[in-house]
């Protein structure tokens, strides 16, 4: 028995030699089978390269920095890699290829009752709700987009009209960040389940929405580019550690998006021409209908409101570009052009607007996330052999800043760009690679891109025919967040009532 006591040591150490070995060995595989692709040494054996650059805050910036460094494509996680050549990302999420959503996306459903259109990661399941989804967010069964849009635009102004205008003795700095996150949630609230958040109207955030976003998304997102760290999730005593003040306002607005889709179903229900009962009609069960609307609020509202403050911060650093956007609204309200508010043919009719909105979500893409792809051949990407199972991320801002497509001054904001491009074919490329914004032409182009317009053709109007703005503090503008998908705060605005107008 002594003598065993004596070799435990011995014989504990040969033992976690061996795990260690076993470990070490299956890894070198791992690392060997993208060993052809260029990348940070770290990043070929571990994921938490990867994590430490999402916790940093920064994450897109640095994958920015390493396309630079590495190429087109390059690896940044033992199975990831990362590719900045647009059109190898437009053939990778085309319509009919082979590529499907990788593990990523399980971070869009942990505990919910049925995946979602966001979540689904089988082509065809994906492909099959999908197409029950189009006629809602296409408007085509739905009447109230347009004035539920206008509704909650007219609460924006009256808000900036109650609260937010400054005088020369009298000053009411406004953060400019939240209050379009406000109107965001508010337009998609009223128009997915049918109540509207009242952000705007009390001006705070009623639901805690932003709170969640910043409490959960970051640890979300880190969690998903571990692999099988998601299932943790759904563990409960790991949820039981989840922040509870946190995620309080999101189990009410989960709540409501059930009570009003339960009005929709039963001998006794509502039909009605808005995105719910268009669900309803399409034949979508109860629990796809609430978790799809509940599901805008996340896919809608960031999203749309860091397209809004992106754009307003990049006119009012540039004041050439918001002289020529105020001159164009002005001329065409002066010539009855504009009504009030403004219509979405109208806005459409008006060139720099509609530069400016592209050239916004160009500079600044709304979504950076991964959005890694995978597929179960070996394929050919940026010429390089990628195996069968390997997630293929898109590197956004690289993307939208390829001085071939978009020019020299590429990492400029410049709307001229789009007006001053006289050739077709270049003009189609650059419309096609700005598209990726939305995941136009693949098969998981935004559902909302026609919602998230409408918003955006008409709150630059009217928030610019009626006040000046302008940052508080040029040299730190905003603060950001950026975990793949960006959080902007703190951008600090002074606001003016326009007297000649
Ligand atoms: C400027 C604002 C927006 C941007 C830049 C944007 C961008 C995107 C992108 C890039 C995707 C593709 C995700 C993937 O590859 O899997 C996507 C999907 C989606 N978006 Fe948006 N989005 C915006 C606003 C909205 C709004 C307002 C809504 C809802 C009202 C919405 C609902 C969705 C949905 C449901 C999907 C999933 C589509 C599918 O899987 O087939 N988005 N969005």
């Amino acid at each position: 028995m002594e003598e065993l006591y004596t070799l435990l040591p011995s014989l504990a150490l040969a033992g976690a030699s061996l795990v260690i070995t076993y470990l070490v060995l299956s890894r070198a595989a791992t690392v060997r089978h993208l060993h052809h692709i260029p990348g940070p040494t770290w990043a070929s054996w571990t994921p938490l390269w990867l994590v430490r650059r999402h916790l940093r805050g920064r994450v897109s910036r640095d994958l920015a920095e390493i396309s630079k460094q590495y190429g087109p494509i390059s690896r940044i996680a033992p199975n990831m890699v990362l590719v900045s050549d647009p059109f190898e990302i437009r053939r990778v999420w085309q319509v009919r290829g082979p590529w499907y959503r990788s593990r990523w996306y399980d971070m869009f459903h942990f505990d919910q009752p049925v995946q979602t259109v966001l979540s689904l990661r089988d082509n065809a399941a994906h492909g099959a709700l999908r197409a029950k989804l189009v006629p809602g967010y296409s408007g085509r069964d739905v009447d109230n987009l347009h004035s539920v849009v206008d509704r909650r635009i007219a609460d924006f102004v009256d808000l900036i009209e109650r609260k937010y205008l400054s005088t020369e003795g009298d000053y009411r700095p406004m953060d400019l960040a939240e209050k379009a996150e406000f109107m965001t949630l508010d337009v998609i609230s009223d128009m997915a389940i049918g109540h509207c958040f009242g952000c705007l109207q009390e001006d705070r955030d009623t639901f805690g929405q932003i709170d969640f976003v910043t409490g959960s998304l970051p640890l979300l997102v880190v969690m998903a580019v571990v692999p099988g760290s998601l299932v943790l999730l759904r563990n409960p005593i790991a949820r039981a550690f989840l922040p509870k003040d946190k995620i309080e306002g999101a189990l009410r607005m989960q709540g409501l998006a059930k009570k009003n889709a339960a009005a929709r179903y039963g001998p006794d229900k509502i039909v009605a021409r808005d995105m719910l009962g268009s669900f309803v009609a399409q034949g979508l069960p109860y629990d796809n209908a609430w978790l799809e609307t509940f599901g805008q609020i996340g896919a809608g509202t960031d999203t749309t409101a860091t397209a809004i403050r992106m754009t307003m911060f990049y006119l009012m650093s540039s004041p050439e570009s918001y002289g020529k956007l105020q001159n164009e609204l002005d001329s065409a309200i002066e010539s009855g052009r504009v009504s009030s508010p403004i219509t979405e043919s109208e806005a459409k009719q008006l060139p720099y607007l509609q530069a400016v909105i592209k050239e916004g979500m160009r500079t600044w893409p709304p979504v950076m996330g991964l959005m890694p792809k995978v597929c179960d051949t070996e394929q050919i990407v940026c010429g390089k052999r990628i195996p069968p199972g390997t997630d293929v991320c898109w590197d956004a801002i690289t993307i939208m800043r390829n001085r071939e497509i978009f020019g020299e001054d590429a990492e400029c904001f410049r709307p001229d760009r789009w007006i001053d491009e006289k050739d077709p074919d270049r003009r189609k490329i650059m419309e096609q690679i700005q598209g990726l914004c939305f995941a136009t032409s693949s098969r998981w182009e935004c559902l909302g891109k026609s919602i998230a317009l409408l918003e955006l053709d008409k709150v630059f109007v009217e928030l610019l025919r009626r006040f000046d703005f302008s940052l508080v503090n040029p040299m730190t503008p905003f603060s950001t967040y950026d975990v793949s998908i960006a959080i902007q705060s703190d951008m600090w605005v002074r606001v003016q009532k326009r007297h000649n107008k």
